[in-house]
């Protein structure tokens, strides 16, 4: 028999999604893979409705369709502070998945160095290793969240790029303005690229605030800024994401894109071009909706006596178990699946360090969905040895 590609044999399947199987087969509260169990805004729903009786069922221009890339265009630049033009900066992409691993294959080639945060969004590694390059690891410390600038020095060395993902998947770290300008700075000393994951750009909690690294001085031509609607407005499952970059960058990842999927669903890029043109009120009311979510989960895990961080971003809490005797958190993670009835995600699947203490709970849920998690996790201290 031939052999398959040896790509992948150092992967295993995304523990997160995993997770959500080990959910439906114990009948756990799912708070593990971060998707919402709430519906999308209802103009959203209506739109789809009108583009499912329209005509656009058939491949959007590759790159995007006109409408939604002016829409999103006029949205960003709104957000970002730059004047981005629907024709040369935007790349619409299947999510910011295929964002990412299409910004990867626009600058990166085999045997690259690609530099990464530790803890990281498990695709990070996986894009990294499909594209040929190696990533180098640079440690977050897991008590300040924070990067020492000359570790992160010594990473850029000899590499090609470097991925920030902002506000961070699990941690919930925003970077400051002047991390990114550390970053900026090692970015032009190494001549690196800059590949951002700015999923949770509206999800950032005050007094912290979202600062697009592409925005800092110098840092337009070589940043890829990855994003998605899949967070923004609870529609994960349209699969509707972008780069933006450059002419000089879009002009090669409109390419990867073209040879990866064609294109992002056509009816859906019409439907969502409703979301695009959302006034400020809804940006305001999202962050909200979750900043009570935060302190709902927050404030029963305080008064469970269940040690955990403070995110200031996105909607994720890292919670510490190492008051529990267990060796092996995806072992834990079952366990409070199977005999507490919570879903949660090892917090081992997003450190390169050997960092196994932690699990990783999501809170983009209906408020009862979050009563009932809190009414279960209270048996948590059971799982003790
Ligand atoms: C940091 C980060 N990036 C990307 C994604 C996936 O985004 P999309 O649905 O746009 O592919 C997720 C989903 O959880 C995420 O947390």
């Amino acid at each position: 028999m031939p052999q398959p590609s040896a790509r992948t044999a150092g992967f295993t399947d995304s523990v997160i999604r995993r997770m959500t199987r080990v959910c439906l087969e114990t009948g756990a509260v799912n708070l593990s893979q971060g998707f919402p169990d709430f519906d999308p805004p209802a103009a959203l729903i209506e739109t789809l409705k009108q583009a499912a009786g329209g005509t656009e069922h058939h491949y959007a221009i590759t790159w995007g369709a006109q409408t939604f890339r002016e829409a999103l265009a006029a949205k960003q630049s709104r957000f970002m502070g730059i004047d981005l033009d629907p024709e040369q900066h935007i790349v619409v992409t299947c999510g910011s998945t295929e964002a990412m691993m299409a910004a990867m294959m626009t600058v990166v080639d085999p045997g690259d160095k690609v530099v990464v945060f530790s803890p990281f969004y498990e695709n990070y590694g996986a894009d990294a290793i499909l594209s040929g390059a190696e990533p180098v690891y640079v440690p977050l410390d897991p008590h300040t969240d924070q990067f020492d600038p000359d570790q992160l020095d010594k990473a850029a060395r000899g590499a090609k790029a470097i991925i920030v993902c902002n506000p961070s998947n699990p941690t919930g770290k925003v970077f400051t303005p002047q991390e990114l300008q550390t970053i900026a700075q090692v970015a032009h000393r190494h001549d690196l690229f800059a590949i951002t994951d700015e999923v949770y750009e509206h999800i950032v909690f005050p007094p912290h605030r979202h600062t697009y690294l592409a925005t800092l001085p110098g840092m337009w031509d070589r940043t890829l800024t990855c994003g998605s609607l899949s967070k923004t407005y609870s529609i994960t499952g349209w699969r509707l994401g972008y780069v933006i970059a450059p002419r000089h960058l879009t002009e090669i990842t409109r390419k990867v894109h073209d040879f990866l999927t064609v294109g992002a669903p056509a009816p859906l890029q019409e439907a969502a071009v409703t979301a695009l043109r959302f006034p400020p009120a809804y940006y305001q009311q999202l962050l909200a909706t979750y900043n009570a979510k935060r302190d709902l989960l927050l404030d029963g895990l305080d008064r469970l006596g269940i040690t955990h961080n403070t995110p200031q971003g996105a909607y994720y809490v890292l919670v510490d178990i190492s008051g529990y005797g267990y060796q092996d958190d995806l072992e834990f993670c079952e366990d409070l699946a199977a005999k507490v009835g919570v879903g949660a995600v090892p917090g081992s699947s997003f450190f390169r360090e050997p960092v196994n203490h932690l699990i990783r709970l999501h809170f983009a849920k209906r408020d009862e969905t979050l009563h009932a998690a809190l009414e279960r996790l209270a048996d948590m201290p059971t799982l003790r040895r």
